[in-house]
Order: structure tokens, then C-alpha cells, then sequence
């Protein structure tokens, strides 16, 4: 019986995405579970310890394949904690003429095809008769129906387009790898340099330390078993339509 209990996973955790919610993400995954070797991955790694992995770079992932083949730890779960709403050279729209084909290419680079990639690198060291759990982080706003407000196009779209690749994914890996748990998971508003624009708009209540965002997110991801793959999950657990 392969194992599904989630205090005896064992095995490579990869976190890639050093941003705030992803380094909380790979402490607080460590410290859940000892027997996990917990490695977060990023574009600039500031000590060995951690890899280096660029989502934008075919290279790199190449070569994150071949670290996961030459691995003496079984991969168990990755998580992507990738994403840009904002960079020095734009800004999410607030208005049609807002848009520029740069910022939507960009947006849809590391948002939606960033964590397909991911998991197309990773996939030759999944097996069969082991669970695995590929987690990503999506966002509320790449909700189509929930879409009350519009603006943000290039990140609402590419996150919902993210949200339909990796929905593919769950099927796809369902039927070849039936261990396998695909979820997408919404944070909440958290206190990273990504929102960190946005914060005025947000009750003090409703905006999460990365810590506790992490915390959320683990409780959530922990419980999900193959039958639950293809999800899109929130904080609190509850599902978000699509
Ligand atoms: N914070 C929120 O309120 C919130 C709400 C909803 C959803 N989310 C989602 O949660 C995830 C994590 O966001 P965060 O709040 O932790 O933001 P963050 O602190 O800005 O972290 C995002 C990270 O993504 C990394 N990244 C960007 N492009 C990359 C690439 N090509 N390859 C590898 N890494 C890359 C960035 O690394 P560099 O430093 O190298 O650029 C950055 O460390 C994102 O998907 C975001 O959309 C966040």
C-alpha cells in the first residue's frame, strides 16, 4: 500500500520561488516534516543549499531535469510560489489602454506557462507507484466567474490560463500517474513585495504574514489525496469556481 498519510512523507520537497510566501513555504514545510528534504529553488540563490531555477529559461529547466535524475531523494511534492502581478517596467492595468503586449506576454510567461514547464521538467522522475503532489500558486483573481471588478488583465488572464493548464495536467497525469495530486492554491492576500503595492485597499484582518499564508496553504495542500487532483483550492480550504 503506497503511503498517503501525510506526517510520513518522505522524500525531495522542491519550492521553487523565493518570494515571501515561497521561503515561508520551505521553512514551514521542514518543520512539519523532518523526513522531507526541503530545497527551494530560485533565479538567484544566495548559498549552496539552495538550486537555481529559472522558469523562464528552457536551459534551466533542462537542467533541473537532470538534478532530479541524478537526486538520491525520491521527488514527493513540488510547489510553485512563482509569479509577477508588477515589474520595474509595468503595472497591473486599471483600463484597456492600459494593456501592452510586453506586460501580457511577460504576464503569461511566468504565470501560466512558468508552472506547466515546471511540471514538464519534473515529470521524468515521477513514477507510477508513487504518490506525488505538484502544488502551484494561482490567485482568486484568475477566476473568471468570480470576476466582478475586471482590470489586472494580463494577471487575472494568465492565472486562469494557468488554472486550465494545470487542470489538463490533473487529467492527463490521472490517467499515466494515477499517484499524482495536482492543486492550485490561492493564498490570500499576504504581505509579500508582490501585494505589497496593493495593501491599502485590504483590512489589516484580511492580510496574512507569508508565515501564516504558509501555514494556510500546508494545511490545505496536506490533505489533498489523486481523488482530490485538478482543484483549485483556497486558504481556508474551500473550493473557487473557475
Ligand atoms: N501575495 C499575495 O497577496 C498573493 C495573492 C494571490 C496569489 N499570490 C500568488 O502567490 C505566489 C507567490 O507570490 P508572493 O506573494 O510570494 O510574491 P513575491 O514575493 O513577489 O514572490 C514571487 C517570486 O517569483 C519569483 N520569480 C519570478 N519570475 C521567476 C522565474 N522566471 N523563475 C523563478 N522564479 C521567478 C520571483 O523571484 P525574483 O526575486 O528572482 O524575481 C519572486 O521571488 C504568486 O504566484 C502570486 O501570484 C500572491
Amino acid at each position: 500500500m503506497p503511503e498517503m498519510c501525510t506526517n510520513s512523507w518522505k522524500g525531495r520537497a522542491l519550492v521553487v520561488g523565493a518570494g515571501g510566501i515561497g521561503r515561508a513555504l520551505s521553512v514551514e514545510l521542514a518543520r512539519r516534516h523532518p523526513s522531507l528534504e526541503v530545497t527551494l529553488a530560485t533565479r538567484h540563490p544566495l548559498s549552496d543549499d539552495v538550486w537555481t531555477v529559472d522558469l523562464q529559461c528552457p536551459n534551466s529547466l533542462s537542467k533541473l531535469t537532470e538534478q532530479l535524475i541524478a537526486d538520491s531523494h525520491p521527488l514527493r511534492v513540488v510547489i510553485n510560489a512563482t509569479g509577477r502581478l508588477h515589474s520595474p517596467s509595468y503595472q497591473p492595468e486599471k483600463r484597456l489602454q492600459h494593456a501592452e503586449q510586453s506586460a501580457l506576454l511577460d504576464s503569461f510567461a511566468i504565470n501560466a506557462a512558468g508552472p506547466l514547464l515546471l511540471a514538464k521538467s519534473v515529470e521524468p522522475v515521477v513514477a507510477r507507484d508513487r504518490p506525488f503532489h505538484f502544488a502551484s500558486l494561482s490567485a482568486r483573481v484568475g477566476s473568471i466567474s468570480d470576476n466582478r471588478s475586471g482590470g489586472w488583465y494580463a494577471y487575472r488572464a494568465a492565472k486562469a490560463a494557468q488554472n486550465m493548464m494545470l487542470r489538463c495536467l490533473s487529467l492527463e497525469w490521472a490517467r499515466r500517474l494515477p499517484l499524482t495530486t495536482v492543486t492550485l492554491l490561492h493564498p490570500g492576500t499576504t504581505d509579500t513585495a508582490l501585494s505589497q503595492p496593493f495593501q491599502s485597499f485590504v483590512p489589516k484582518e484580511r492580510l496574512f504574514s507569508p508565515e501564516r499564508a504558509a501555514g494556510h496553504l500546508l494545511d490545505v495542500l496536506l490533505h489533498q489525496t489523486p481523488t482530490d487532483t485538478g482543484r483549485f483550492l483556497a486558504w481556508d480550504g474551500q473550493d473557487i469556481p473557475w
